[in-house]
This record gives C-alpha cells, sequence and structure tokens, in this order.
C-alpha cells in the first residue's frame, strides 16, 4: 500500500438506497478535484471476482463527465447484490454440495495489480462488516453508511431513510382516504428488517393508529381493541402500520426465505398474518398494502442527497488525511468518523426510551404492547 494516493476504486453493495448515485457523484468528483483516478466496481466486488460477465470491464474508469446528472437519479450506476458476500462465498463442490469459501484475498490482489490505492466501500451492515475485514487484511477503506432501514450504529441516520420514510409517508396519506370512505382497516407492510425505525417515523408522519416494530412485540388481541375503539368512538377506519420485522409477543417473525451462506434471510408476511388476525377479531373488511421495494426506488430528497454528498466528499477527504479502516459518518453537527470495528456485525435498533417513540404514544399511537 503505497502512503500516496493516485487511484481510488468506489463500490456499492447490499439493497440499493436513494442517495447512492449521489455518493458515487461526490466521491468521483472531489476525487478527481484532488488529481486521483478513480474507478468504479460493478455490482458489489462481482466485477472483480466475475470479470468473464462483463466483457466491457467488471471494473471500469469513472470520470466526471460519466457521472454528470446522476446525483438526483434512484439506484446506483455500478449495480449492487446482496448476494455472494466475499467473505462467505457460496461454491459449489462436485459432490453437489456448497462450501463456504473466503475469496477476500482475491479482491486484495486485484487491488494490488491494479495498483489501486484505496476502496470506498458504500453499503449497509453486510458491505462494511466486508469493508471491515479487507481493511484488516491491508486495504486501506472507508466505508459510506447506507441503508433504508436506518439500522446502521454510530451514525444519526443513513442516507436513503429519509427517501422511504417521505414516500411511506404519502402512501399513508392516501390510504386514510380510501380506508375512511370503506370505513375498513388497512394494514400496511413496510421494510426495515429488524429495526422499526421506518414503521416508527411513517407512523407518526403518516398519523397511523397502531404502529408494530420488532423492538416491542406486539399483543394482536390490543391491536384489535384499538380498532373496534375507534368505530366505538365515531371513527371507523384504521390504518395499521406494520415493520417486516415485527413480531407477536406469544409467536414468530415471518420469513419468506430462509438465509443462505452470503446471503442473509428474506423477512415478509408479517402485514397478512396482522390483516388476517384484525378480521378474524374485529369483524371488520381489512385490506393489506405491502409497500416493499417501492421504498427503495425513486429520486432522493433533498436531505439524503445532501447527507449522500458530506459523506461522498468526506470520504475522500478522509483518504486525503491517511485514514483506513474507518466509516463516515452523522453526528451533529459535522460528519466524523467511526471505526469499521465499531459498526461492523452491530445494529442500531429504536431505543425503547427514544423520545420519538414516546411521542407516538403521547399521539395515542398503539403498539400493540
Ligand atoms: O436492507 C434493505 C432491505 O430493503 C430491507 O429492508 C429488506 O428486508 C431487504 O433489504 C430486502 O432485500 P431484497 O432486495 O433481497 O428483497
Amino acid at each position: 500500500m503505497s502512503s500516496t494516493i493516485r487511484r481510488i476504486a468506489v463500490c456499492t453493495g447490499g439493497g440499493d438506497a436513494p442517495g447512492l448515485n449521489a455518493v458515487i457523484r461526490s466521491v468521483v468528483v472531489a476525487a478527481v478535484n484532488r488529481g486521483w483516478e478513480c474507478y468504479g466496481i460493478r455490482d458489489g466486488f462481482n466485477g472483480i471476482l466475475f470479470p468473464e460477465r462483463y466483457p466491457e470491464g467488471g471494473v471500469f474508469r469513472l470520470t466526471k463527465d460519466r457521472v454528470r446528472g446522476i446525483a438526483h437519479l434512484g439506484g446506483t450506476i455500478l449495480g449492487t447484490t446482496n448476494k455472494g458476500n466475499p467473505l462467505h462465498f457460496p461454491m459449489k463442490m462436485p459432490d453437489g454440495t456448497t462450501k463456504d469459501v473466503d475469496r477476500s484475498g482475491e479482491i486484495l490482489d486485484y487491488f494490488a495489480m491494479k495498483e489501486l490505492d484505496a476502496l470506498v466501500s458504500i453499503g449497509g451492515d453486510g458491505s462494511l462488516t466486508i469493508a471491515h475485514a479487507l481493511a484488516k487484511k491491508g486495504l486501506r477503506v472507508v466505508g459510506v453508511p447506507k441503508t433504508i432501514d436506518n439500522d446502521l450504529d454510530k451514525t444519526f441516520t443513513t442516507f436513503g431513510f429519509d427517501t422511504a420514510v417521505a414516500f411511506a409517508t404519502e402512501c399513508l396519506d392516501r390510504l386514510h382516504s380510501t380506508a375512511e370512505s370503506h370505513q375498513r382497516v388497512m394494514v400496511v407492510e413496510v421494510m426495515g428488517r429488524y429495526a422499526g425505525w421506518i414503521a416508527l417515523h411513517t407512523g407518526i408522519a403518516g398519523n397511523a393508529h397502531a404502529v408494530l416494530i420488532p423492538e416491542i412485540p406486539f399483543d394482536i388481541d390490543k391491536v384489535a381493541a384499538r380498532v373496534v375503539a375507534r368505530d366505538v368512538d365515531g371513527h371507523p377506519y384504521t390504518i395499521v402500520l406494520v415493520a417486516e420485522g415485527a413480531e407477536p409477543a406469544h409467536g414468530h417473525r415471518e420469513v419468506v426465505e430462509a438465509a443462505e451462506i452470503g446471503h442473509a434471510e428474506r423477512l415478509g408476511g408479517i402485514g397478512e398474518r396482522v390483516g388476517q388476525a384484525i378480521q378474524a377479531r374485529t369483524g371488520k373488511d381489512t385490506r393489506v398494502v405491502v409497500l416493499g421495494h417501492l421504498l427503495r426506488g425513486g429520486s432522493p430528497t433533498s436531505f439524503d442527497r445532501l447527507a449522500a454528498m458530506r459523506f461522498g466528499t468526506a470520504a475522500v477527504r478522509a483518504l486525503g488525511e491517511g485514514q483506513s479502516g474507518i466509516m463516515v459518518a452523522l453526528g451533529f453537527p459535522n460528519v466524523n468518523y467511526v471505526a469499521l470495528e465499531e459498526v461492523a456485525g452491530r445494529m442500531k435498533a429504536v431505543p425503547l426510551d427514544s423520545d420519538t417513540l414516546q411521542t407516538a404514544r403521547d399521539l395515542g399511537i398503539v403498539f400493540g404492547d
């Protein structure tokens, strides 16, 4: 690893999030302005691990021209993947079994061979855990926190979260009128994995009547009681917002796909279960809406765009200062640096004593506890 930087690479890993392109653009512009060359790795690290899949190049030069006009676009021009973690790569064996193989050495070899001096890794918990492992093996790495779930520790927020909440809130606004017109219960399932940030923030902003989050195991009878109480009060419709990771106090989380080597389990289905249970208990016409991947698309809000640009340029400044093994994070009032080892493998759940949670309770939102 040379001490001066001339060439850096950037990659995006895990689920996409609005703001990825704004980070990519700001990394490239800030790096080129320092006289550095910048390269993009396609689809996480697949551009390095599977060069044969990319006849046009698994790693390609990113110039200012190449990133012009992308900051407002959803998705990522580099592509991404949440399968095939290079630290735990699923390799099919001749006997038909699958072996867990560490392919991170191939990434280090590639960086050495191409004289790439550093990596900016934009991702969530999985990608930053990989970044941490690569840093421990000697690669100069700076991480940028991304996820609509907002579940990364040591940063006030991740980019993508605000856009997801803004869109989900708009959906709730639309569902209020149809729920009220038909005097129905609308159950809305949102993403968020094992944290309830999206559901909580959307539930308050969008005036849900019940919000079910993984941090608070729920009793469906208490949720049904809220529906009935609203009817009695002369408000015969209810909006119930359910985080995909929510679970009943005496039950289990809903999983649609089990975890495999290099791939986390996929959650989903709790909305339907909650909807059926409410209808059975209250007799009310109930509909279920799953917002799912709609939360990951679209143009980043100005908040996320600004956060992305602050993160991207801070990552380049950090590399210029000789930093490695860190993540740029949103503190107050400035972006700061935190060690990747303090972030990797950790999750930021909604604190049960947070004022946001208390805000919801004070406004009459029930959590089923
Ligand atoms: O982490 C982002 C996220 O959208 C989670 O909220 C969700 O559980 C997961 O990714 C969905 O992953 P996939 O795109 O593989 O369905």
